[in-house]
């Protein structure tokens, strides 16, 4: 029986109303990808304001790993609303609090004394690692790279890369923040092989240490696992262990923003897992806590105490409720069942889109991710790989009318990014890559 359940046209009648008071009502610079109006979510499918039931293969944009309403975590997060809602963090202790660094301090890759901090989103997590990376180094730059995205503060704004979307009319940005290029091997100069490609970038990197900014200034390179944002880019391995090598000789700190690839999106509990890279921070947030928000700073214990008291926090961070939900959202996340899961689930996901690409092969230049973090990009013609983003909006138009919900991605927006709950069945998995099949012979024609 199909998972997806269509009683009116999607967006239906009622979707569009409250789209419609939206729009009247709510800042315009707070966009929406889609015209849907949800009312509540179980597991992979939400329920619109029709009625109409759809698969979610945007999870909160990363945020679900565990799906929508999870019954263990709806639990906790009950249960700890009956005993303490907020307390702030600043004003008392609480158990769920420190018991949530410590299972992030166990968990996290690294052979050495840790400690995290507790922030409401990633933004906040990756300036609260900028901070703690210039009080430890008594250095200013950082070290950022074409493609990221960090979020919309200030200083990560400065730190992200894509202007149109992101930065455009916001200035002035925060400064000494170096952009340096980001080994995009699908986007590498034709000719160039994907070796002699990565030792380009990895010449590049150094050269900027010398042309554009001095090891000596610099605090920290920040850097995602696998781009989000900028289209599921992958570090290539080689590329990752020489940032770690600079940075171990040169007193720069690594700091992995895996905001997006981590907390078991990538199939691995931390993306790093996967190249046996350990950063000296790692920036977490989105699948910590089940949709509640919660983010975190976690790694070398000296760095994390090298920021003064009160310098770090704020009234809701670690809130008690988010950190009920993360207990129990890491502790699934951590278990070898969930990875062994997540795995198999990533590589029926990348066979279907393989598939995929065979039947398309004049739209769809690449295939590309890391575990169940995976992409496909769209382009006018294979050869010249001129991103096409407009198809790329008629195929998420075309998936939802369906009852499927996906999303873009893409410094050139022309990325469609698969971020579904983690606990997704083969068959909502088959039935949601059917969809997408049909939505392609919709707007592209028959297959090959
Ligand atoms: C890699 C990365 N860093 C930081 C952020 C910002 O997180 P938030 O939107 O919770 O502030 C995001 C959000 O998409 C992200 O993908």
């Amino acid at each position: 029986m199909p998972t997806i359940r269509l009683q009116t046209e999607v967006p239906g009648p009622e979707s569009r109303k409250l789209v419609a008071r939206r729009e009247a009502a709510v800042s315009r610079g707070a966009a929406y990808l889609t015209q849907l109006a949800v009312v509540s979510g179980s597991g992979a499918t939400v329920t619109d304001a029709d009625g109409n039931t759809l698969l979610d293969f945007a999870g909160g944009i990363g945020t679900l790993a565990v799906g929508h309403t999870p019954t263990d975590v709806v639990a906790a997060i009950t249960e700890q609303a009956r005993q303490l809602i907020h307390m702030c963090s600043i004003v008392a202790s609480y158990e769920p609090y420190v018991a949530v660094c410590e299972q992030l301090n166990a968990v996290a890759p690294g052979d050495f004394p840790k400690k995290s901090v507790l922030l409401n989103s990633g933004a906040e997590a990756v300036e609260a690692a900028v901070k703690y990376a210039r009080a430890y180094t008594g250095r200013q730059a950082l070290i950022v790279f074409e493609g990221a995205y960090h979020g919309r503060t200030n200083l990560t704004m400065a730190m992200t890369s894509k202007y149109a979307l992101f930065k455009s009319g916001f200035g002035p940005f925060a400064p000494e923040v170096y952009r340096l290029p980001f080994p995009n091997v699908y986007r590498r100069p034709a000719g160039v092989d994907e070796n002699a490609y990565v030792d380009q970038c990895i010449a590049a990197f150094d050269h900027a240490l010398v042309a554009q900014v001095a090891p000596p200034a610099v605090a920290a390179v920040v850097v995602e696992t696998v781009q989000g944002e900028g289209g599921f880019i992958p570090l290539p391995p080689r590329f990752a262990q020489h940032l770690r090598a600079r940075c171990s000789e040169h007193g720069m700190l690594l700091v992995l923003d895996e905001v997006q690839a981590g907390m078991g999106r990538s199939g691995r509990l931390f993306a790093a897992e996967h190249y046996d890279l350990v950063p000296d921070l790692f920036v977490i947030g989105k699948g910590i806590a089940g949709g509640l928000p919660l983010s975190a700073v976690t790694g070398r214990a000296e760095v994390l105490d090298a920021a003064h008291p009160g310098g770090i926090g704020g009234t809701y961070s670690g809130n008690p409720l988010a950190c009920a939900a993360a207990r129990n959202v890491i502790a699934t996340l951590a278990s070898p069942d969930f990875r062994v899961r997540s795995e198999a689930l990533g590589a029926r996901m990348r066979a279907h889109l393989e598939r995929l690409q065979q039947a398309f092969p004049q739209v769809i230049g690449d295939v590309r991710g890391l575990g169940p973090m995976l992409a496909i990009e769209l382009v006018k013609d294979p050869v010249s790989r001129e991103p096409d983003a407009d198809l790329t909006a008629r195929i998420n138009r075309a998936t939802l009318e369906r009852g499927l919900i996906t999303i873009r991605a893409g410094l050139y927006s022309n990325c469609v990014r698969f971020l579904p709950p983690l606990t997704l069945t083969d068959d909502e998995l088959d039935e949601g890559m059917a969809v997408l099949h049909a939505a392609f012979e919709a707007c592209v024609g028959p297959a090959a």
